[in-house]
């Protein structure tokens, strides 16, 4: 057994994680972190193994650092196996189908369109609050039907609940989560419009009454949706954002080829993923790469670090937006737990870099981009920039 005291939680390697991936696929196919007791999978051949083998590696107790009857949270999705998982994946899958993207996009290219007009307006911006994080809060607003307190409440409730997977939970994050599935209980839900994907999911339990009637389960489900795209969303566009101010020689290139734009948003994926890690656990004794794995035990599965393995992407740390395997990237996890959200993220993401290159020839860094401690998601707290014209 390989053991540790590299710790992917250590505030150093939440800042720029990327050498110390470096370090960890370096060890081998798996290592065990004793201080955290975490069993470490950071190469793509081995993180990709685990999150396919949903067999072995189970999902339904916790995809997160704390397990889910400990933290008391569980969704119908992310937090269950086959065959509850394909009942419930079932039940909200029509609504993320290609003919719902085609009806969204056009009210998500006028949102794009207008952020970033009134953005040049200003022309030096605080980019996540000024573009990063209002967009996904209007797309998931007009995806789901939940008209959604202000902004900061937003921002916060999406923060929450993706540090809900963190190894260090703060209370207040818990509290926060908590607050949130009670607002939407009490408040949001009373409030959807008719013909709308909350209303489906609320009072028909989604396609063919798929969703239990009693208990949590309608609600969980809505919840998770409607949380799951805010800071996730929101982390991939500011990152985007900062690829291309480090990189102006590949904004340069999507300007001059706006059809590069679909690939742009994979390789920014893969080369700063929004999520960092998720977690499986196993019931019985197992293996990752020939190392044995005891029964109950907490697998940490980082695709961050998988997307830059030199193994699976030549020249890895490069950002590159014509590279030809992006799309290879973990950045949404694969198999039965692929990103339900995906195609949404995809969306808001190329209409957003296309607004942005009709109109800016170069972002400029203005200050200090200043990163988040959130373990989950790797996201800016900060990210000033000068939108220079076209
Ligand atoms: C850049 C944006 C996003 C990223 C990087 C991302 C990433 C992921 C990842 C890695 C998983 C798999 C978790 C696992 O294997 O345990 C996942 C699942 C999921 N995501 Fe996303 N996500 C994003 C946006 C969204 C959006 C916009 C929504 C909703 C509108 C969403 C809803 C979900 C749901 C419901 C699941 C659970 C799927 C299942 O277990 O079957 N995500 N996401």
């Amino acid at each position: 057994m390989l053991v540790t005291d590299l710790d992917p939680y250590h505030p150093d390697h939440l800042k720029n994680p990327y050498p110390f991936y470096g370090k960890l696929r370096e060890l081998g196919p798996v290592t065990f972190l004793g201080e955290r007791g975490i069993w470490l999978v950071a190469r793509y051949e081995n993180a990709s193994y685990v999150l396919r083998n949903y067999r072995d590696f189970t999902s339904s107790l916790g995809v997160g650092f704390t397990r889910v009857p400990d933290h008391g949270y569980r969704y119908p999705l992310v937090d269950n196996d086959p065959p509850e998982h394909t009942r419930a994946r079932r039940a909200v899958q029509g609504h993320f189908s290609r003919a719902a993207m085609t009806r969204l996009r056009p009210a998500i290219r006028d949102a794009a369109t207008e952020l970033v007009e009134a953005a040049m307006a200003v022309g030096d911006i605080e980019a996540v609050t000024t573009l990063a994080q209002p967009l996904p809060d209007l797309t998931i607003r007009l995806l789901t039907g939940i008209e959604p307190p202000d902004p900061d409440t937003m921002a916060a409730w999406g923060d929450a609940v993706g540090q809900l997977a963190s190894a260090d939970l703060d209370p207040l994050h818990a509290k926060l989560a908590t607050d949130s599935l009670e607002w939407l209980a009490a408040e949001g839900v009373p409030a959807l419009p008719e013909h709308c994907m909350g209303r489906a999911i609320m009072d028909l339990g989604g396609e063919n009454g798929r969703l239990a009637e009693d208990g949590l389960e309608r609600l969980m489900m809505l919840d998770s949706i409607w949380l799951a795209g805010i800071d996730s969303s929101g982390s991939l566009l500011a990152n985007a954002i900062n690829a291309f101010a480090e990189f102006p020689d590949q904004w340069d290139a999507v300007r001059a080829r706006p059809e590069l734009i679909p690939n742009a948003v994979e390789e920014v994926l893969r080369w700063d993923s929004p999520f960092r890690s998720f977690y499986r656990r196993t019931l019985a004794p197992t293996s990752i790469g020939g190392a044995s794995i005891p029964a109950d035990s907490d697998v940490c599965v980082i695709m961050a670090a998988a997307n830059r393995d030199p193994d699976r992407f030549s020249d890895p740390d490069k950002f590159d937006i014509t590279r030809p395997d992006a799309k290879a990237h973990l950045a949404f996890g694969a198999s039965i737990h692929l990103c339900l959200g995906a195609p949404v993220a995809r969306l808001e993401t190329i209409e957003f870099l296309t607004a942005l290159a009709g109109r800016v020839r170069r972002f400029e860094r203005t200050g200090e981009a200043v990163r988040s401690p959130n373990q989950a998601v790797r996201k800016f707290c900060s990210l000033p920039i000068r939108l220079v014209p076209a």
